[in-house]
């Protein structure tokens, strides 16, 4: 049985690719400092609490289990809190993933797959956006991404790392057997915190911006379930071997949704109203982002199952109403 240690595997992304991961016969093996994620989330494989800081711990972990891959998921990603503290931002994203690919390299470790993000294209030119975009960010987190894709680069030129990044666009959703699903504190993704307005948890949404160029006046997103962005990891996995010119893959469904669209579906799924104020703009917040993902789909035979707001919005619900509403 392979086993793949992944950084951040009590976090939101990393417990539904470690159930996966464990359907599918791999040894999911979790790092993570539980900062932001949870103990309960980590319930296939074993269990190490540790900071990636400790760059002696990550290679005792690497040789302990005899790890075939890393799946890099640990990160600070919060935009807003980027903006404010930078520093946290680089030496979480960056400086702490220098350590973890020297502590692979060190241990023999040769092939990782990383969480990459849509917020390092910046400011759309045209979409939607291919991987071949102007990368231009415009907060600290998009740059620290950015930093480790360039890292993973050189690390591959010269030391021979085989590396995937996978650009995320907005992850939703939850397992639809309910194990696990989205918990942050703060949150501030967009489904949540409809989901909280609707349950009275928070007393209204702000919704920033209604007077963008899109049909609504919202500003527009791609959400992807995140079993999809689960079973990308795994066909990226799966593909490390193989020697590629691609390295880096758009993951979304290519539909964007507006504020107004999740709100009203929300609404749907849910038969509650949802309290919202218009608040103005954020500084920072282009007015869509939408992804060409063919690549994934051509290179990786990725497909993402989940095509519909609706279906993501009524799994991410059946899962807070299990445990907020019980
Ligand atoms: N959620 C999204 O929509 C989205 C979109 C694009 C990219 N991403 C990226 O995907 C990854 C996972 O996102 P998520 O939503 O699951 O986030 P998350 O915060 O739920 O998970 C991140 C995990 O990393 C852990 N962690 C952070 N710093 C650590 C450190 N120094 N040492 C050990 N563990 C550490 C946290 O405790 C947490 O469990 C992140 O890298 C994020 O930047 C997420």
């Amino acid at each position: 049985m392979k086993s793949i240690l992944l950084t951040g595997g009590a976090g939101y992304i990393g417990s539904h690719t470690a159930k996966l991961l464990c359907q599918k016969g791999y040894r999911p093996v979790v790092f993570d400092n539980l900062s932001i994620g949870h103990q309960w989330a980590v319930n296939r494989g074993p269990f190490v609490k540790a900071d990636l800081a400790d760059k002696d711990q990550i290679r005792q972990t690497l040789e302990d289990y005899e790890i075939e891959a890393v799946v890099h998921l640990a990160a600070s990603a919060y935009v807003g809190e980027s903006m404010e503290n930078p520093r946290k931002y680089f030496r979480n994203n960056v400086v702490n993933s220098t350590n973890l690919l020297e502590a692979m390299d060190d241990a023999g470790v040769k092939k990782i797959v990383f969480s990459s993000t849509c917020a390092l294209y910046g400011n759309p030119e045209t979409l939607p956006l291919t991987e071949s975009h102007r990368k231009h960010p415009i907060n600290p987190y998009g740059d620290s991404k950015l930093f480790v894709e360039h890292m993973l680069k050189w690390h591959g030129e010269v030391y021979g790392l085989n590396w995937t990044a996978l650009r995320y666009f907005n992850a939703g959703g939850a397992d639809p057997d309910c194990e696990i699903g989205e918990d942050h504190d703060p949150e501030t993704h967009l489904i949540p915190l409809v989901i909280y307005a609707a349950l009275g948890k928070i007393k209204q949404l702000k919704v920033f911006g209604t007077d963008y160029e899109t049909p609504d006046g919202t500003a527009i997103r791609d959400y992807i379930h995140v079993n999809d962005l689960a079973s990308a990891h795994l066909a990226a996995l799966e593909k490390l071997d193989k020697k590629s010119t691609e390295n880096v893959f758009n993951l979304g469904t290519g539909i964007g949704n507006s504020v107004k669209e999740v709100i009203k579906s929300v609404e749907k799924i849910t038969g509650l109203k949802v309290p919202f104020q218009e608040s103005p703009r954020r500084m920072g917040d282009p007015p869509a982002l939408v992804a060409d993902s063919q690549l994934a789909r051509n290179k990786l035979g990725w497909v993402p199952s989940c095509q519909s707001l609706d279906d993501i919005v009524e799994t991410a619900w059946n899962w807070h109403k299990k445990h907020h509403c019980s």
